[in-house]
């Protein structure tokens, strides 16, 4: 939620924050700009409402000269889209600009005071309040740049992302962060920064992720200093990004999403490899192999996680208890952080998330963790704060999801806790060897099957032409995919803007059935599963309503898909992992509903990928 890129080196920064900028977007696409400092001393910022584009178009024939600057796109929290509260924000005197990511609670307050002490505000945002007070503690003690940022940020209280420069200070960028992530790259003559990777890997694989309270010293031409609230200097801890270039482009694709979705037999492989061997009889998970012992005495597991991977986490559900034997519970994490949970020694919280920067999960995990469960995390981006913040857990390994509906990351969740339900079942012996194998083994089937399920992607391509424009969509499905139908539903609802609902089918006759009519289409998913007896009784119900049902079935299929309007065939495999296949003509069905409806399939209206704030 926001992006914030900064540089400074021996290059023009313009191009390079802008570049970042757009592998940024996805974080929040509202408004945007960015804070230059010329050879002759000047502080130039340049915001625009409206894309990274119109940000580009605005600054066209501007001096956009200089080689230290900080960039912002922007995910309005404070303060509607606008010209004037796109970042960044620049002090009373115009010394000094900021760009952050996060909100601040106490901005109110220090407004009031900084207005009491003469100082007079551009923007509604947050924002500004902290570049006002870094300007007002330098003028009230003579300090350094650093010391007043140490300062304001001992009197902010939220979260924050921070870039700050000053036009006095043109070889220096100060950054701090608190619950909101950021990267420091190392370049041979240069330094970048970013809230996460993807700006940065294009020019150095070097680099420093900032832990809370830290502020980084980033100095033209000198060793980058790393500093702890308590003004402490902290040992520098570089990491190598394993990221690459062409992860991050399109790829001949018209939009990442379609990539992504077309990505998932190879990022499934990518999940699954090293981790299950090829006979099927053991699956190495070693943040579980490691802490045997939690696992051995767990007696329940919370999973936590927001959108798409709470989905999985219900998925997760299913298998964990199946396999392991162990009641699960699965929680909103926005809903958890503020309940007073029972939690003991013997919980295990499974914190799903792509990003790992998500707020009200990682506030969930954090809870967790001080009432003394143990903390295991389902992640994709590398070095994240989620991982960083749990005592253990296992990535899924899908690369940089871009497309801010999430397909490849909710299927690589869900074969990650197959694989952890197997593991665990194994460990605590209540899984059988037999089906363990079989399961594992279907696992390993999962990347070519989904390769054929795509080849069904011209047939669902014309099924959209039919119900492009509906108002409403229902999803039904049950025991494993339920949780399907819901993130078909949401899948939907996010890209297309069409309201559509996912329900377990049979709950269907207890409200949403008094909707049904020939204009509003019901998805079905009816595979061959130990309940498809009752799914086809629910198909037959809304057929006698009038209605009409697009139905995922089992190839061979004959009953449902004879009752159904129209049938796509998936192949056979396992019920509990039936989801990695339901989900992906779903995902093709919620795209081109989207893309015959000419919407923005990556950059959804109000939604952002990465959501920092509560
Ligand atoms: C946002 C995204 C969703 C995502 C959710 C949770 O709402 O738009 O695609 O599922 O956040 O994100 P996380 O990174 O924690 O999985």
């Amino acid at each position: 939620m926001c992006g914030i890129v900064g540089y400074i080196g021996s290059r023009n920064a313009y191009p390079i924050l802008i570049q970042g900028l757009h592998r940024l977007e996805y974080r929040g696409y509202d408004s945007a700009g960015v804070a230059l400092i010329n050879q002759s001393g000047d502080l130039n910022v340049y915001k625009s409402k409206g894309k990274v584009a119109a940000l580009e178009h605005y600054a066209e024939e501007k001096d956009t000269t200089g080689t230290i600057g900080i960039a912002h796109t922007r995910w309005a929290t404070h303060g509607e889209p606008s010209d004037i509260n796109a970042h960044p924000h620049y002090s009373q005197s115009d010394n000094i600009a900021i760009v952050h990511n996060g909100t601040i609670e106490n901005y109110a307050v220090i407004k009031q005071a900084l207005i009491g002490h003469g100082y007079t505000f551009r923007s509604d945002t947050d924002t500004e309040v902290i570049v006002q007070l870094i300007e007002y503690i330098i003028a009230q003690n003579a300090c350094s740049l650093y010391e007043a940022v140490l300062q304001a940020t001992k009197e902010i209280v939220g979260a924050y992302a921070i870039a700050v420069i000053a036009k006095d200070n043109p070889d220096q960028i100060i950054a701090a962060r608190r619950s909101s992530p950021l990267v420091i790259g190392i370049g041979n003559d240069f330094y970048c920064l970013a809230s996460d990777a993807t700006p940065i890997v294009e020019y150095t694989k070097k680099v420093v992720y900032l832990e809370d309270g830290e502020i980084a010293i980033i100095n033209r031409n000198e060793p980058l200093k790393i500093m702890t609230e308590q003004n402490v200097e902290s040992k520098i801890n570089i990491c190598k990004l394993r990221m690459s270039i062409s992860e991050l482009e399109k790829g001949g694709y018209p939009h990442f999403m379609l990539k992504e979705i077309f990505e998932q037999p190879k990022t499934l492989l990518d999940c699954l490899s090293g981790r299950v061997s090829i006979d099927g009889k053991n699956i190495s998970i070693s943040g579980i192999i490691d802490n045997k012992d939690k696992f051995l005495r767990a007696e329940r597991v919370i999973i936590v996680a927001c959108g798409t991977s709470w989905h999985a986490g219900l998925i997760g559900k299913h298998l964990i208890e199946d396999f392991c034997r162990i009641p699960v519970t699965v929680e909103y994490a926005s809903e958890f952080r503020y309940s007073n949970p029972v939690i003991t020694d013997r919980d295990i919280l499974i914190a799903i998330s792509q990003s790992g920067e998500t707020a009200d999960t990682l506030a969930a995990l954090e809870l967790a963790k001080s009432r003394g469960a143990f903390v295991f995390g389902i992640c994709n981006v590398i070095g994240s704060s989620i991982p960083r913040a749990t005592d253990s857990g296992c990535y899924i390994h899908v690369g940089p999801e871009i497309g801010v509906a999430s397909t490849k990351a909710f299927t690589g969740q869900v074969t990650v806790l197959a694989m952890v339900a197997l593991t665990v079942g194994q460990l605590r012996e209540t899984v059988s060897n037999q089906t363990f194998e079989q399961v594992a083994t279907d696992l390993r089937r999962i990347p070519s099957l989904i390769e054929e399920v795509l080849k069904l992607n011209d047939r669902i391509h014309d099924l959209s032409k039919i119900f492009t424009y509906a108002h409403n969509f229902l999803y039904l499905g049950r025991g494993y995919n339920y949780p399907a139908a819901m993130e078909g539903a949401l899948k939907l609802k996010e890209i297309s803007y069409i309201h559509a609902e996912g329900y377990p089918a049979a709950e269907m006759k207890h409200g949403p059935i008094a909707l049904i009519d020939n204009e509003m289409p019901t998805v079905v998913i009816a595979t061959a599963d130990s309940i498809y007896d009752k799914t086809v009784s629910n198909i037959q119900q809304i057929k006698a309503r009038g209605g009409r049902v697009i139905a995922i079935v089992t190839a061979g299929d004959q009953v449902a898909s004879s009752i159904a309007d129209y049938a796509i065939e998936i192949p056979e495999i396992s019920e509990c992992l039936s989801p990695l296949l339901t989900s992906v003509p779903l995902q093709l069905l919620a795209y081109y509903i989207a893309v015959n409806k000419g919407r923005d399939v990556d950059q959804p209206r109000n939604l952002a990928k990465s959501v920092t704030v509560e």
